[in-house]
């Protein structure tokens, strides 16, 4: 089976680009399941009841989010819902949402989803490992097919995560930091990582934000409000190969379209008014 997991959609621009690109995409590179980290789709953080209904209209089966995930309180009764949108397992019991997801392809296959954050520069929470041993006990034996999004800001501790998962999950992919890495691996018995997906949104920008914004305070230290850019949008995340019977990943492949290439496999954009 192939899954795309797409890194942290971000504002209206990241919006935009999943609504044109994931139909085709889905078709075209003959995806089974479209995953995406969608923890600053709304105006930059957070999420609403509207926009998750936009974005499982647009291709997106699952969604994944992170340390913005309550920033917009509406989408509490949504996460709290049997719905395909989880919150990070290693956050206390009493926040709201569920710590892992079971999300079905088309032909049946049980694709299970679980997120962590990180503890290296970010809010305190659990031992990740710790909660990853926790969920990971409690999934149903017959599912093979598990993917972890690592939503944390250090290379290294997404490494360790995903070398303690080494043969025990399908795939692990690393969000947050907003910027794709150019290391992805699968290692033996077939285990996908990539450190960072990257970020579907404007990359003329400072990780989504607007330059212009985050210049001035960092000169001033005057609080501007970092509004979200537009420019440059582009699409930024990794297919990945999995053997649906044992779960082992095949190959993991990065994949990063600007607007031109959207426009050749979508058509232009003026049509997408
Ligand atoms: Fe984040
Ligand atoms: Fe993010």
């Amino acid at each position: 089976m192939r899954v795309l997991f797409l890194g942290d959609i971000v504002g209206e621009a990241g919006r935009k680009t999943v609504r044109r690109a994931v139909p085709v995409l889905r078709e075209e590179r003959q995806l089974d399941l479209v995953i995406a980290n969608a923890e600053n789709i709304a105006g930059g953080s957070g999420m609403t009841p509207k926009i998750y209904a936009q974005l499982r209209r647009s291709g997106v089966d699952a969604c994944t989010m992170g340390d913005h995930i309550y920033k917009k309180r509406e989408i509490i009764p949504v996460l709290v819902r049997d719905e395909p949108i989880c919150k990070p397992a290693n956050f206390p019991p009493e926040a709201p949402g569920r710590d892992h997801m079971i999300v079905q392809t088309k032909d049946g296959t049980s694709v299970a989803v679980i997120s962590v954050l990180g503890r290296i520069f970010m809010r305190p929470v659990d031992c990740p490992l710790a909660a990853l041993d926790r969920v990971l006990s409690e999934l149903d034996k017959s599912i093979k097919v598990i993917l972890v999004d690592v939503h944390a800001e250090a290379t290294s501790e997404k490494q360790v995560i995903f070398r303690y998962l080494v043969g025990r999950v399908s795939a692990v992919v690393g969000t947050h930091t907003h910027v794709p890495t150019a290391d992805a691996t699968v290692a033996s018995p077939g285990t996908a990582f990539i450190s960072d997906l990257g970020m579907t949104g404007p990359y003329e920008s400072i990780i989504g934000r607007r330059i212009d914004k985050v210049i001035k305070t960092t000169k001033t230290f005057e609080p501007f409000p970092f509004d979200v850019a537009t420019g440059d949008p582009r699409l930024s995340g990794a297919i990945i190969d999995i053997d649906e019977v044992t779960g082992r990943a095949r190959s993991i492949e990065p994949i990063h379209l600007d607007k031109a290439a959207i426009d050749i496999m979508a058509g232009p954009a003026a049509t997408d008014a």
